[in-house]
């Protein structure tokens, strides 16, 4: 199983709530427009909990203008940019070794962004994500969305999305 370390800097967890779909959207847009190349994030969260939404504004934050669709059927779509996006969504996922197949490691190279939906699909310790964000449903259009980040993107998120 390839392993990749990164320095462990200060890490920080934010909490966001978002009271609507919109506001998820924008969430994901100061996302995108805070994180470069070589950035790996986790989505998780149930079905329908909001992680192909903040995809959307990520990719919209990062000026891609592409049509972000659940890539659940084909397990990755990637969106060309400045900075390429790879947008995996690990749900159906059965055995480690498809991950490797459908080129996951191959797209975490320094030069794009990954994103993983049910990035907690993926065994322990198999790939340290920069970001992790989860999603908890609170209500029929509300989310409490938990962001672990290196510091200083903690920082840049927190507060900026209400
Ligand atoms: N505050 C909110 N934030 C995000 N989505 C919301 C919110 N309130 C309602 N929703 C709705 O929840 C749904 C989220 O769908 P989305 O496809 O993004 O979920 P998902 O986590 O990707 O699901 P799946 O696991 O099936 O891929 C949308 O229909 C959206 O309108
Ligand atoms: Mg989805």
């Amino acid at each position: 199983m390839k392993r990749f370390e990164k320095p462990a800097g200060r890490r920080e967890t934010i909490t966001i709530d978002t009271a609507s779909p919109d506001e998820t959207f924008r969430l994901g847009v100061m996302i995108g427009r805070s994180i470069g190349a070589g950035t790996a994030l986790s989505l998780e969260g149930g079905l329908g909990a909001g992680k192909t939404l903040l995809v959307k504004g990520i990719v919209e934050g990062m000026g891609i203008k592409a049509e972000v669709l659940s890539p659940t059927f084909i397990l990755v779509e990637e969106y060309r940019g400045e900075v390429p996006v790879f947008h995996f969504d690990l749900y159906r996922l059965e055995q480690f070794e498809e991950v490797e197949r459908i080129g996951f490691f191959d797209a975490i190279d320094g030069r794009n962004v990954v994103i993983a939906e049910w990035g907690d699909r993926l065994p322990e310790g198999a790939v340290r994500f920069d970001v992790v964000v989860r999603i908890s449903m609170t209500g029929e259009s509300s989310r409490r969305i938990t962001i672990e980040a290196p510091a200083g993107l903690a920082g840049k998120l927190d507060g900026g999305a209400r």
